[in-house]
């Protein structure tokens, strides 16, 4: 049996709406494996009360999408998968899917198709690369979606740096983070997000910590998407007084993530504390370097 392991990731990091996308140590792992016939799908951990066991499963239908590209039949499939990122949470559930699915269907079928066309053809069925690069690659990507390519760039995290994620006890799907989000920007708000985007990115290569979170501000998405996350503001102020670098929404939410330097308790604390009406977890994750 084939397993691949897909890592967390957290989308947009503030300011680099759909762009850029950072991977963790959490994991879903997935199985594959080719069996006389049938699909036989097992799923385990989060989401193995809603996940679909048919055709309709997503990591089928991204497995799917190589065989059909690579012209290869599998008599039956099993897949198992072992889920570990909780799901519509904006820890990158979905890329991870998608990712392994396709990974583990190109390593299935004789591995003939690259990297670089994997995030292709995963990019198309996410519909944006910030979360997909860095699940297939790692480490913090800046990735652009162009007409025949996926252009990307990976940074290596810095050591020190740590996340904090604090996640509510509730779904919320892209699909509605995305609809509250005006589709004109103002000059002043793409330039404020350009800016940072750019300084963001720098900070990280040149391992300037403190400019890295200083940076994490954006006008894109986040302040239209505190209404679908009680309580955002409290852990934005709370987490910042108990020493965060920064905090920003992890993907579409409502899973808030904020950065430490050292220990982050005190931050972890604070961020459940704000969080006042719901059930949350907070886990400190590190940083996935590489695959
Ligand atoms: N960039 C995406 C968004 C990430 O913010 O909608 C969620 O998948």
């Amino acid at each position: 049996m084939l397993k691949i392991r897909v890592p967390a990731t957290s989308g947009n990091l503030g300011p680099g709406f759909d762009t850029i996308g950072m991977a963790f140590e959490l994991y879903n792992d997935i199985s594959f494996e080719l069996i006389p016939s049938g699909l036989n799908i097992d799923i385990l951990g989060e989401g193995a009360s809603e996940i679909p066991r048919r055709e309709n499963n997503k990591v089928f239908q991204a497995a799917k999408k190589v065989f059909d590209k690579v012209n290869f039949s599998p008599s039956g499939l099993k897949i198992i998968l072992e889920n570990n990122i909780p799901i519509a949470r904006g820890l990158g559930s979905s890329a991870s899917i998608i990712v392994g699915g396709m990974v583990a269907a190109n390593e299935l079928s004789g591995k003939r198709l690259s990297d670089q066309e994997i995030l292709k053809m995963a990019v198309e069925m996410e519909g944006h690369p910030d979360n997909v690069a860095p699940a297939l690659f790692g480490g913090v990507t800046a990735a652009v979606s162009g007409i025949s390519s996926v252009d990307y760039l990976k940074i290596l995290p810095p050591r020190k740096l740590h996340a904090i994620v604090a996640i509510p006890d509730f779904q919320l799907s892209t699909e509605t983070a995305r609809q509250v989000i005006p589709t004109m920007v103002d000059r002043s708000d793409a330039v404020f997000n350009i800016g940072r985007t750019s300084l963001m990115i720098g900070a990280l290569l040149k391992e300037d910590l403190a400019l890295f979170g200083k940076m994490m501000e954006d006008r894109l998405h986040q302040p239209y998407r505190m209404s679908l996350i009680p309580g955002m503001r409290e852990v934005f102020s709370l987490a910042k007084e108990a020493g965060a670098l920064s905090v920003a929404i992890s993907g579409a939410g409502p899973t808030l993530i904020a950065f430490v330097v050292g220990d982050g308790r005190p931050v972890a604390e604070a961020m459940s504390k704000a969080f006042t009406q719901q059930e949350i977890s907070c886990k400190t994750l590190d940083l996935y370097p590489d695959l």
